[in-house]
């Protein structure tokens, strides 16, 4: 059974807590980035974007100065983390939303950006915005984002990496009008 949680960021060696889920979700940042996007990137770009798990990328993600304003949510199956999304209500931002490769096309990746626009929605926020892998652009297409240009992703070691800008307005025509936000 498919549950989408939020994810349980607490360190692995506490005793008395629930492990950590960060393993789990490199592990599948790194399973789908050397997946689906290897036909659209060159292999450095994937390496920059998603290079190998271990202890010292680990103690990076837990620390990273942009975590205290990410809402994280993980799909769990079995006990696994199989996908992960992440927003920031700050930036009115999906910053991630990723899926084992061997379990793409189940409706995984729909279900947590359903949840993170639902968040989003509570948030009261009015629109996201992403920038989307250009193999995850029909994603996104099929699930109400418009495309706003090709733009450029900087990488943690300093590549770039070419992505689709997209948005997607949360609230209905009328209200969009009524509370003056543009198309
Ligand atoms: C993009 C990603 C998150 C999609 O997750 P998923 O669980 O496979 O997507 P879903 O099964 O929920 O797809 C929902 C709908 O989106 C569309 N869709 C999803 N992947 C698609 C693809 N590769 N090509 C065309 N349409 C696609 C389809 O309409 C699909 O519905 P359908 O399967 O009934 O036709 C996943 O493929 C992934 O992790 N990709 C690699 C990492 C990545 O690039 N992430 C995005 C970073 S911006």
């Amino acid at each position: 059974m498919l549950i989408i949680r939020k994810a349980r960021e607490v360190k692995e060696e506490s005793e008395g807590e629930e492990a950590s889920d960060i393993r789990g979700i490199l592990d599948v940042h790194y399973a789908a980035v050397h997946g689906e996007p290897i036909d659209y990137y060159d292999e450095d770009v994937l390496d920059d974007w998603s290079p190998l798990v271990t202890d010292e990328r680990i103690a990076n993600f837990a620390q990273r100065p942009q975590r205290q304003e990410e809402v994280v949510r993980v799909a769990e199956m079995d006990n696994a983390v199989v996908g992960f999304g992440i927003l920031v209500p700050r930036l009115s931002e999906i910053r991630a939303c990723y899926v084992l490769p061997r379990l793409a096309r189940q409706g995984i990746g729909l279900a947590l950006l359903s949840e993170l626009e639902r968040l989003a929605g509570q948030a009261g926020l009015d629109w996201l915005n992403l920038n989307a892998a250009l193999n995850a652009e029909p994603f996104y297409l099929a699930n109400g984002y418009v495309a706003d240009g090709l733009g450029k992703q900087l990488l943690p070691g300093g590549r770039e990496m070419s992505c689709v800008r997209m948005y997607k307005f949360l609230v209905s025509e009328s209200s969009k009008w009524s509370r003056g936000i543009l198309p």
